[in-house]
Parts: structure tokens; C-alpha cells; sequence
């Protein structure tokens, strides 16, 4: 792994949540391994990784919904396992899929869990909640008339009745179009501000970037990297190269030829991000490979490093 600050092995004032050595198998199937990391608290915090990485397993563990084989976890101070009550007690969750009741108005939705979770005023609180979430204008609606990003705001609404001191997010913008994914990264921002933890999961690394303090990057169950937005991107200090090609058969040449030498990725449209040096020679070089090969590319950039970049190194050409 490629642990960028050296972490004290003992719990600060400051972390709210310390995972050591964390485990977890589904029969045969290896989940988790020996995962580590800490979040400090009023921090946002971002689990990275693609489909299947284990994110939602780590939650599924934090949030005492399932046990894991080995290891411990701790939130607020409370062992996930030994004092899962205290721990739910400290937390909210919203998960990879909307909680909220179809049947019911957002209001009712909201009133509804403020007096399950014995909220004194809960119709003042869902009032104070629909404005901060944008929803006022919808109180009275049936949430089926929802969009998507209505919903999830509702959800993370939900999530935040009393008073949570670390809220889960579960791939909180994932399916959501550029304005929506903004309005959430505005919410979230907001939550950290005014002192709640925030432990995020994502698929995308530029959502790690606008919004994390710091970044775990999962893959496959291991833990690959773990540091701020920028301590990563110093681990490629200058970028990669990508280039269009005319047709799927020059892009699978050019795969075969560079993929000795560079770690490579596959991007929309005919590209192929190749991590390079970003030396004059490496970029030469990979011309020089090209033409040996009889390829030209119709477009050629050169990026600065961004945290895709050191995805490609951390985790090489393999599919993130
Ligand atoms: N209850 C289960 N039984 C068997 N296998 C499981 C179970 N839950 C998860 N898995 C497997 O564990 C692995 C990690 O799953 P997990 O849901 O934690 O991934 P994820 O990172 O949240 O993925 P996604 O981005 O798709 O939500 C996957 O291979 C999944 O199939
Ligand atoms: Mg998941």
C-alpha cells in the first residue's frame, strides 16, 4: 500500500472512526482484506473504488449491520461489535439505494422518522429540513413524483434527524447528472462544516477530489492508497498521455504495443490514457512505438496529473 502520512498507531482525540485489520469473506469469497484507516472527526473522508471493491461491505460492517470475520472497528469510540447500540446510536446512514417511503409526501417522510427517533418538535424539524434541502416548494408532493436527485436529498434529509455525529453516504451522486452531483457535493460540504463527519464511498474520482479531506482507494478488498487529494497526485508527478485513434482495431494495436511499457486505460471514444513520466523522451518514445507500429493517432494531449492518473499507477492497467 502506499501510505502517504505516516499514521500514529493509537487513537487521537481527534479520530472518530479507527479500523484495524479488518476481514470479511462471503463463503469462499474474499470481501475485505486486512483493511486499516482512521477518519478524524469534522473531516470528509472518501472510500474510492469501483464496482465490487468491498465499499459497501466496509459500511455494511461500520454501520453494525453485518459482522466482520476478523479485526476490529470502532465509531465515536464504540466497538462496532461490543456496543453496536451505542454505535447506531452516533451514527445515520443513507444507502446505496433510497430509503424513503413511496407512498408517503417528503413531509410525512420527514415527520415520520422524527418521531420514530423521538424528535421534539419533529413538524418544525422537517420544515427546517425541507428548506436546507431544497425541497419546500415538494413538501407536500407523494415522493413517487420525485426525481432521482429529489429523492436522495429527501434520503440524506432523513438520514440527518437528530443529529447524527458521523453520516454515511453510500455512493451518494452516483446516477446523478452534473447539476444534481453539484447540489449534493454543496450539502456535504455544508454537513462537514458544521462538524459532522462525513465517510462517503464513490465510484468517482473526481468527486473524491472536490470533496475529501482524505481518500482510501479500495481495490479489490485492499486497501491501495490512502492520503489527501494531493499527496496522491504527487505520487505522478506529471501526468499521462492520451490519444485518439480512427477505429476499434488501431485502439487494440496501440493497447498490445504500448502495454509492455506503460500502464494503460481505456477511455470513451476511442482513447487510451497512457501513464507516462511526462518527459519529452517518454512521450517520444511512445510515438516512436506507435509508428514502429504503423499507427497514427488522430489526437494526442498531455494531462497534468489528476487522480485518475494515480488510479492508473496504483492499480495499472487493469479495469478500475
Ligand atoms: N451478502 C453477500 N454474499 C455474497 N457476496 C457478497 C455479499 N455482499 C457482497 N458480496 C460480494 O462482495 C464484493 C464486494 O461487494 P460490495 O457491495 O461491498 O462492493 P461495492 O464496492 O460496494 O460495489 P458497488 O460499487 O457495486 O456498490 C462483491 O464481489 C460482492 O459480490
Ligand atoms: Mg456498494
Amino acid at each position: 500500500m502506499l501510505e502517504l502520512k505516516k499514521e500514529s498507531k493509537s487513537r487521537t482525540m481527534t479520530t472518530v472512526i479507527e479500523v484495524q485489520g479488518l476481514q470479511k469473506s462471503f463463503k469462499d469469497v474474499h470481501v475485505l482484506n486486512d483493511v486499516s484507516f482512521q477518519v478524524d472527526k469534522g473531516t470528509i473522508f472518501a472510500l474510492l473504488g469501483s464496482n465490487g471493491a468491498g465499499k459497501t461491505t466496509i459500511i455494511n460492517i461500520l454501520t453494525t449491520l453485518i459482522k466482520a470475520d476478523n479485526g476490529m472497528a470502532s465509531v465515536a469510540g464504540f466497538d462496532v461489535t461490543k456496543q453496536s447500540g451505542k454505535v447506531r446510536e452516533q451514527i445515520s446512514l443513507t444507502g446505496q439505494f433510497a430509503a424513503v417511503d413511496n407512498r408517503l409526501t417528503a413531509r410525512e417522510n420527514l415527520v415520520l422518522i422524527g418521531d420514530l427517533r423521538h424528535v421534539v418538535n419533529s413538524a418544525k424539524t422537517a420544515v427546517e429540513l425541507l428548506d436546507k434541502f431544497k425541497l419546500t416548494e415538494a413538501a407536500d408532493r407523494s415522493v413517487t413524483t420525485f426525481s432521482g436527485g429529489m429523492r436522495r436529498r429527501l434520503d440524506i434529509a432523513m438520514s440527518l434527524i437528530g443529529t447524527p455525529v458521523v453520516i454515511f453516504l453510500d455512493e451518494p451522486t452516483t446516477g446523478f447528472d452534473p447539476e444534481a452531483r453539484n447540489e449534493m457535493w454543496q450539502i456535504i460540504r455544508k454537513l462537514a462544516s458544521n462538524g459532522t463527519t462525513v465517510f462517503l464511498t464513490t465510484q468517482y474520482l473526481e468527486e473524491a477530489d472536490e470533496l475529501a479531506d482524505r481518500i482510501v482507494v479500495l481495490h479489490k478488498g485492499t486497501i491501495v492508497a490512502n492520503g489527501s487529494a494531493n499527496e496522491l497526485k504527487k505520487l505522478v508527478p506529471k501526468g499521462s498521455v492520451e490519444l485518439a485513434f480512427q477505429d476499434e482495431k488501431s485502439v487494440a494495436t496501440a493497447t498490445h504495443v504500448l502495454e509492455k511499457h506503460y500502464a494503460i486505460r481505456n477511455e470513451e471514444g476511442l482513447r487510451l490514457a497512457v501513464a507516462t513520466k511526462g518527459s519529452v523522451f517518454e512521450v517520444a518514445k511512445v510515438f516512436s512505438l506507435l509508428s514502429k507500429a504503423h499507427l497514427e493517432p488522430t489526437e494526442f494531449t498531455q494531462k497534468t496529473a489528476t487522480l485518475d492518473d494515480v488510479f492508473l499507477k496504483i492499480i495499472g492497467k487493469e479495469e478500475k
